[in-house]
């Protein structure tokens, strides 16, 4: 059975912006993505927003819904009571362009600053041989839908301006470790660019971004964790200073 449900969304741009009150037609089984179509078909059609799937797949349509980083089109309204105001902003830690859409370029430029996969100069393509638990152990990364929702989340860049020039943020630490835990990348230092590049020194483990992850990737347990663990050991592990040390003699 369909209702009148009770919508505030956020409009404005660069220059400033306010929260509109929309009241708007609500039917069975949908998302919060379609009343916002709703919204542009019916009483706001300049009123932007960012998708492509509808089907939680192409990262798109990330934005905070009462406060919480979602996809749009994942958040079913069954999950809120009838009489309930819906409030949707955009994502927070990145700036506005109009409405609802962001500029997500921060992403795009950390993304290259992550040195690409680095096997050995003398292996040629077609050599390149790996256990299958080493090529499990990436698959997980390997779901992610780039929706910066992570990023967006991490309080190191979510309050902190400042910090972005030096923190890649969860995603790109997860490419990071992920490329540090494949057995062929041996001709980059992953665990030196990660500290030096990428700021995982930022990180603190609140796992705030693994809480949004909308493909439930266990980014700080199985990446960000284990990434730091191996920093550790290569820095303080009692051999691997010892050997350093023979090697500068
Ligand atoms: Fe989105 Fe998860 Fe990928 Fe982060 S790791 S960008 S939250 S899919
Ligand atoms: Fe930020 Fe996730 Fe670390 S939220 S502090 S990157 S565990
Ligand atoms: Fe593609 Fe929502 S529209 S993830």
């Amino acid at each position: 059975m369909g209702y009148k449900g009770k919508f505030k969304v956020w409009r404005g741009d660069a220059s400033g912006g306010d929260l509109k009150d929309f009241e708007v037609e609500i039917n069975e089984g949908e998302v919060v993505l379609d009343i916002i179509h709703r919204l542009q078909a019916t009483q706001a059609p300049d009123m932007a927003c960012r998708w492509n799937c509808k089907a939680g797949k192409c990262g798109s349509c990330s934005a905070e819904i009462n406060g919480k980083p979602r996809l749009m089109c994942m958040t079913r309204m069954s999950t809120f009571e009838q009489d309930e105001t819906i409030t949707v902003t955009p994502l927070r830690t990145f700036p506005v362009i109009k409405d609802l859409v962001t500029d997500v370029g921060f992403n795009y430029t950390k993304a290259r600053e992550v040195k690409s996969f680095t096997p050995p100069a003398d292996l040629k393509p077609g050599e390149y041989r790996m256990q299958q638990i080493d090529v499990e152990r990436s698959q997980e990364f390997r779901k992610c839908i780039e929706c910066f929702l992570c990023q967006n989340t991490c309080h190191a860049v979510r309050d902190h301006e400042e910090n972005k020039e030096s923190f890649s943020g969860p995603r790109y630490l997860m490419r990071v470790a992920e490329l540090d835990m494949h057995p062929l990348d041996t001709a980059a230092d992953r665990k030196k660019s990660a500290q030096e590049e990428h700021g995982l020194g930022f990180c603190n483990i609140t796992k705030c971004c693994t809480e949004v992850c909308p493909e439930h990737i266990h980014i700080t347990d199985n990446a960000l964790i284990p990434l730091k663990e191996r920093v550790v050991d290569k820095k303080y592990d009692p051999l691997v200073w010892l050997g350093n040390k023979i090697r500068r003699r």
